[in-house]
């Protein structure tokens, strides 16, 4: 059977492209996840992205449900402040692995903090769209 996958984007990720192409490049969300569907034709994704923290909620909660192989998951600013989101990551039994485009590590002191990736196996940052590869061969592998 397919392995069912949630590659989940938080707030202003639906911006990319226009966005800030220094730290964040100049693909546009949906071809990152075209790129990736292609990249691994054999897994069932589901994208989503929304701008509000219940909505990401929500997506993790179902991703319980309908994405049991796991969830590739970038919180966007939300990575630095929500303790929601970390505690919906705890709540679920997928496990999530946290993605960051630019390397959170190498610009304001604020981004060095992530809530959310202590509930997570794993975060991959600075490696731009690649992440979401990496986070989806881990994945499919664990
Ligand atoms: C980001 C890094 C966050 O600090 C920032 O708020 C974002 C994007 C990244 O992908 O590099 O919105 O998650």
């Amino acid at each position: 059977m397919a392995a069912t996958l949630l590659v989940l984007n938080g707030p202003n990720l639906n911006l990319l492209g226009t966005r800030e192409p220094g730290p964040y490049g100049t693909a546009p969300l949906d071809a990152i996840e075209s790129d990736l569907a292609d990249a691994f034709p054999a897994v069932a994704f589901s994208f989503r992205q929304s701008n509000g923290e219940g909505a990401l909620v929500d997506h993790l909660h179902t991703a319980h449900e309908q994405a049991r192989g796991g969830v590739v998951f970038n919180p966007g600013g939300y990575t630095h402040t929500s303790v929601a989101l970390r505690d919906a990551v705890a709540a679920i039994d997928p496990p999530v692995v946290e993605v960051h485009l630019s390397n959170v590590h190498a610009r304001e002191d604020f981004r060095r903090t992530s809530r959310i990736a202590p509930a997570c196996v794993g975060q991959i940052t600075g490696l731009g769209a690649t992440g979401y590869h990496l986070a989806t061969r881990y994945l499919l592998d664990a």
